[in-house]
């Protein structure tokens, strides 16, 4: 049974324009999974399906194999954690510690375990020194930081995020990454997130969705998806600068392997110069 799964999911917004057509995803457990699709794809109006804000046109969206419904809603928000593409539609109690503690009160924790879950959500994100200021007076990278801290801290299975990368500088970037990274590994979530920066994928995704229009177009691993270079373009999504630059000294009859990240990059340059071991 998978964590999540649609089945010919439709959706139609009220005044009639069709954003999801007949999509068929599934979230299998423990991997971080990714849907990448220029603007207006559908990618945020799918993901508010995957814990009944929004409810489907057609098709059913089960989660472990089960409908969402009015009884089974709570139980579905307290499995899957939706961070919001724009963090001011999440963040609203007057300090960075509330509105991290949000989540936890709500699900009926005692005091302890709340201020446990937020001190460990704080310190996960990095934001520890951000504890007692206004969050509506926080930058955008840093309410992006809050908004992922109140989801995490009611530790879900699974972590929707819609574009976390989305405003970030390079070295925030990169954090992001690796925290994205430690929560499969090290707490055997599973991790869906959506973007346009196709390096955060290679970097990061085991599966890759990808989404025009409503559709999905594309789907497989990230070799799998890379290889067909014309249909991401044809999305006007770019190949990464490493796949891009691999590839074509391939298509030169270069004798290097593919590389996707930049560890592929340094050791199949180090196996093309005799250096590999
Ligand atoms: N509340 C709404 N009412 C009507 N149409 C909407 C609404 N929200 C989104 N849409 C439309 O649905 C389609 C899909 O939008 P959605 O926000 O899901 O795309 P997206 O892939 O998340 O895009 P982006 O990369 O810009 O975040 C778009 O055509 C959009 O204009
Ligand atoms: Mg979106």
């Amino acid at each position: 049974m998978h964590l999540i799964e649609t089945r010919d999911l439709s959706f139609t917004y009220p005044g009639g324009i069709k954003a999801l057509n007949r999509i068929n995803f599934i979230a299998p457990r423990n991997k971080r999974i990714a849907i990448i699709g220029p603007n207006g794809a559908g990618k945020s109006t799918l993901f508010k399906h995957f814990n009944g804000i929004l409810k489907p046109t057609t098709g059913e969206v089960l989660i472990k194999g089960e409908p969402v419904t009015k009884e089974n809603l709570k139980e579905v928000r307290k499995l899957i954690g939706l961070v919001f593409q724009n963090a001011d539609d999440q963040i609203f109690s007057p300090t960075v510690e509330q509105d991290v503690a949000f989540g936890p009160i709500n699900l009926g924790l005692d005091e302890r375990t709340v201020a446990h879950r937020v001190n460990e959500a704080l310190r996960l994100l990095g934001i520890e020194e951000l504890r007692s200021r206004v969050p509506h007076h926080l930058s955008g990278g840093e309410k992006k930081r809050v908004a992922i801290a109140g989801i995490l801290a009611m530790e879900p299975e699974v972590l929707v995020l819609d574009e976390p990368n989305a405003g970030l500088d390079p070295r925030s970037m990169r954090d992001l990454a690796e925290f994205i990274r430690s929560l499969t590994r090290e707490y055997g979530m599973t991790v869906i997130f959506s973007t346009h920066d196709l390096s955060l994928v290679s970097e990061l995704a085991e599966y890759v969705y990808l989404m025009h229009r409503g559709e999905f177009i594309g789907e497989g691993t990230v070799e799998e998806l890379f290889e067909r270079e014309d249909l991401l373009t044809s999305v006007r999504l770019d190949m990464p600068a490493l796949p891009k630059l691999f590839g074509s000294l391939r298509r030169h009859g270069i004798d290097v392997p593919m590389a996707y990240t930049f560890d592929d990059a340094v050791r199949a340059l180090l196996k093309a110069f005799g250096r590999d071991r």
